[in-house]
């Protein structure tokens, strides 16, 4: 049950990464699949667009939560298990480490309720392996706060917020499933490590 997921603050890179790896199971002719949460099925889409939107600023930290709870619980069960299920790949742009992250730590929700929540929402469905992208300051200034237009409700977050949500990532280091990897690095280079890591653990 190969699942893979890509873990990071705003701006950290992993979806440059998954492109690059979706070319690489492309190329070895893999089985594979790829979504984003919040999202990736027609309701979670729409969970995404009330998540995102500017005029909800309102919304509460726990309603929050529940939104991408929703989302990933339609998204596990949908897609997620049966891809699994038939020995897809399954690659994730976010997942319950997310939450753990944002909500959990960056909106003081703390963790136990969210490990739950999310245990309940997935049927305690974890990644074999997840890749997380660490970024400094500098570089997390570069790549988004310069993006002034169009930002939307959770792009308005600043380095505060990002530096109590990469403590959300820093208390999951420990876990066997984590591979920590330099998002200031060049892309290419990067990707050495991810494909090094893919290949050791599934023996592709
Ligand atoms: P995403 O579309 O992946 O944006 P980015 O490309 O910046 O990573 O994610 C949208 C936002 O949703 C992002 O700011 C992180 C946030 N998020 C949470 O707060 N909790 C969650 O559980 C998930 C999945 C995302």
């Amino acid at each position: 049950m190969p699942l893979i997921t890509f873990e990071g603050i705003d701006g950290c890179g992993k979806s440059t990464q998954i492109n690059l790896l979706e070319e690489y199971f492309r190329e070895k002719r893999v089985n594979f699949s790829v979504f984003r949460e919040p999202g990736g099925t027609f309701i979670g889409e729409k969970i995404r667009s009330v998540l995102l939107d500017k005029e909800n600023e309102d919304m509460s930290a726990k309603a929050e939560f529940m939104l991408y709870a929703s989302s990933r619980a339609q998204l596990t069960e949908k897609e997620i298990k049966p891809r699994l299920n038939s020995g897809e790949y399954v690659v994730l742009d976010r997942y319950v480490d997310s939450s753990v992250a944002y909500q959990g730590f960056g909106r003081g929700l703390g963790k136990r309720m969210i490990i739950l929540i999310n245990e309940f929402a997935t049927d305690i469905l974890y990644p074999d392996l997840t890749f997380y992208l660490e970024i400094d300051k500098k570089t997390f200034e570069k790549r988004l706060y310069t993006k002034k237009d169009g930002k939307d409700r959770l792009e308005s977050e600043g380095w505060e917020f990002m530096q109590k949500v990469m403590k959300g990532y820093n208390s999951l280091k420990n876990s066997k499933r984590f591979v920590v990897l330099d998002g200031r690095l060049e892309p290419k280079q990067i990707f050495k490590s991810v494909i090094d890591n893919v290949e050791k653990h599934f023996a592709l």
